[in-house]
């Protein structure tokens, strides 16, 4: 019996099958994340390949041109201060890089959205994403401070802050905040759905953030919890994000979908640094190629219901457009 539908007719050619894509993966898409280090003159990728890049922030303004230029979505940055402390006192002069970063991004590619990532894994010594007493890591204190982070980043032209910290009313606190300081237009992308998940290694040694007790258990989500996660993201609707985040993305790519068909709003998916350099070192070995393994998980992402992605395969995009 000679089968009467064959799938492959649609396959025969790369023009038929372009014309019937379900999904595709665009550079206005991407959102590219960076490690603004204090200093002058300083770019460097943690190790080579990692895709992680610390810059200062006169530097920062040529990279930007450079992703605008090839139509990138935005851009992400996470502040590296040059000296941590743990009272959430100080802050301004903790972020001043990432004051100046944005002030370089924004001279050079006006009209390029900037993400800024809320959190104080990076900015105290003890590398908790909130403020802690003994091995205890406080909420509600946490938050007040969170939000006044958010406050100077939206006074400074940030478009979205993108709390990362997983306390719980975090995104409520911080609307208040930014409306009491006249800034309703600042929108917030919540990371509403983070696992303590152990694929942030690279991160870390780029944001100097690895906690140095215990793990981030208490705050970040159990990888077994599908319920749990739905609670998350509707909470942070309600407390009035405006858009939302699944990290990591390979590893929950059934959250994603989830989200997707759970609510409306825009929804982000971070390929983290894990899930690059996994990709990166398999392809090392020898054992995969790189670029065909970036495309896929990238559109399997999509697929998932992403609209948009955060990944450190953005500027390789970008420069390999020209
Ligand atoms: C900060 C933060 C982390 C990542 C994004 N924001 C690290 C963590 O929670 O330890 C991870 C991103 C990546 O691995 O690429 N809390």
């Amino acid at each position: 019996m000679k089968p009467t539908v064959r799938l492959r007719r649609l396959r025969r050619t790369p023009a038929i099958r372009s014309l019937f894509a379900e999904n595709e993966v665009t550079l206005r898409q991407l959102v590219q994340p960076y490690f603004i280090v204090p200093g002058k003159g300083v770019k460097r990728e943690t190790r080579p390949g990692s895709g992680l890049w610390q810059l200062s922030a006169d530097l920062l303004g040529e990279e930007v041109r450079l992703l605008d230029h090839a139509g990138v979505g935005g851009v992400m940055l996470f502040g590296v201060p040059e000296h941590k402390r743990d009272d959430g006192k100080g802050l301004e002069a903790q972020l001043e890089p990432l004051r100046q970063a944005v002030t370089e991004s924004k001279s050079a590619a006006a009209t390029l959205p900037i993400f800024a990532d809320v959190c104080l894994c990076a900015y105290t010594t003890h590398g908790h994403c909130g403020l802690v007493q003994g091995e205890k890591i406080l909420n509600d204190e946490s938050v007040k401070v969170l939000s006044d982070m958010s406050v100077l980043f939206a006074k400074w032209g940030v478009d979205f802050v993108c709390p990362s910290d997983m306390m719980d009313g975090r995104v409520a606190s911080i609307r208040e905040a930014l409306d009491e300081h006249g800034l309703e237009d600042t929108s917030i992308l919540s990371y509403a759905i983070k696992m303590a998940s152990a694929f942030y290694g690279p991160f870390r040694e780029a944001a100097h953030s690895a906690p140095g007790f215990g793990d981030r258990k208490s705050y970040q989500m159990p990888a077994s919890n599908r319920r749990e996660a739905r609670r998350e993201l509707m909470l942070d609707l309600e407390e009035g994000a405006d858009a939302l985040l699944v990290k990591p993305a390979m590893s929950n790519l059934d959250l994603i979908r989830d989200a997707r068909e759970a609510c409306d709003a825009p929804l982000f998916a971070y390929q983290v640094s894990g899930e690059y350099a996994m990709m990166r070192a398999a392809a090392d070995a020898g054992l995969i190629d790189f670029q065909r393994a970036l495309d896929e998980s990238l559109m399997s992402i999509r697929r998932a219901g992403a609209d948009v992605i955060v990944t450190y395969a953005a500027r390789p995009y970008a420069l390999a457009r020209g």
